[in-house]
């Protein structure tokens, strides 16, 4: 089972994913890591993404997303990984860096960086039952997913939100006003972004389930997104055995056609 979540950025779609995932026992994916992964291996090697001309860094980011793979590793005493690495180095931390918000724009608009990595989320997501977070997992890496998501929550609030989690991080218990202005005009800048590339833009699929996040406490959408796939998987396994019942029916009624068509001969 895939569940697909999606939505713009810090609509709160890694941290309720990992606690769906956590509460199901399903694997967990987070495909943002995947291009922070790709757009630090940019910046390590200086490419230049932002200028159509130079072809040259154009070309080297790809076949760095074709040919160096993105794994998720565990931290102790963590129950979901936590740890990224590409290619074998672990670059946890420095995806997250501002430096890497910025790169990973124009690294995720790139069409065939984007066929590298979509094509990593698939395998991975055949292998496991899936919580899957990302931008466009409904709508391309998974357009066939049980349960598809899509968080929003109003920019402002989404902003408050991660001046929060960055301001407990260096345990602080609030974030002042100057903080989620800055943050609010980032996720702005990425909201429009996002929303407008030609490859894969960042849109709920005509049948997701789109949750509108403002106004509810992470338990609350966590709650109600394991109730929803509970539901869809019961209905799933009514939907399967009932196909085979109907394909057990349909060689049962063949058999005595077959039998009754010699009983006449
Ligand atoms: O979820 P995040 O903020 O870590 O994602 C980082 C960037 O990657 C974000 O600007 C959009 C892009 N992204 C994407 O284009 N497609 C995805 N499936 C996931 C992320």
């Amino acid at each position: 089972m895939i569940i697909a979540i999606d939505g713009p950025a810090g609509s709160g779609k890694s941290t309720v994913a990992k606690l769906v995932a956590g509460e199901l026992g399903f694997a967990y994916l987070d495909t943002g890591a995947m291009y922070r992964s790709v757009a630090w291996r940019a910046l390590e090697e200086g490419l230049n993404l932002t200028d159509p001309l130079c072809v040259a860094s154009v070309n080297r980011i790809r076949q760095i997303a074709q040919a160096e793979p993105i794994s998720f590793g565990y931290t102790q005493g963590e129950p979901l990984p936590s740890k990224v690495f590409i290619n074998g180095r672990d670059v946890t931390t420095q995806i997250r860096t501002p430096e890497c918000d910025k790169a990973v724009s124009p690294v995720s608009a790139d069409p065939e960086v984007r066929q590298a990595l979509t094509q990593q989320q698939q395998d991975f997501g055949r292998e496991h039952d899936t919580v899957m977070e990302g931008r466009d997992i409904g709508t391309v890496v998974f357009p066939e997913a049980e349960l598809k998501v899509f968080l929003i929550a109003t920019a402002k609030e989404r902003a408050r939100r991660r001046a929060l989690q960055n301001a407990q991080k260096e345990g602080r218990q609030q974030a002042d006003d100057d903080e989620i202005e800055l943050i609010l005009a980032d996720i702005l800048r990425r909201d429009a972004y996002d929303s407008s590339r030609e490859a894969a833009p960042l849109a709920a699929a005509s049948d997701s389930w789109e949750l509108d996040t403002t106004d509810m406490t992470i338990e609350q959408v966590v709650a109600a997104i394991v109730a929803a796939a509970q539901e869809r998987n019961g209905a799933v396994a009514q939907e399967r055995s009932g196909a085979q019942a109907q394909e057990r029916n349909g060689a049962v009624a063949q058999e005595r056609n077959g039998a009754v068509a010699q009983e006449r001969k």
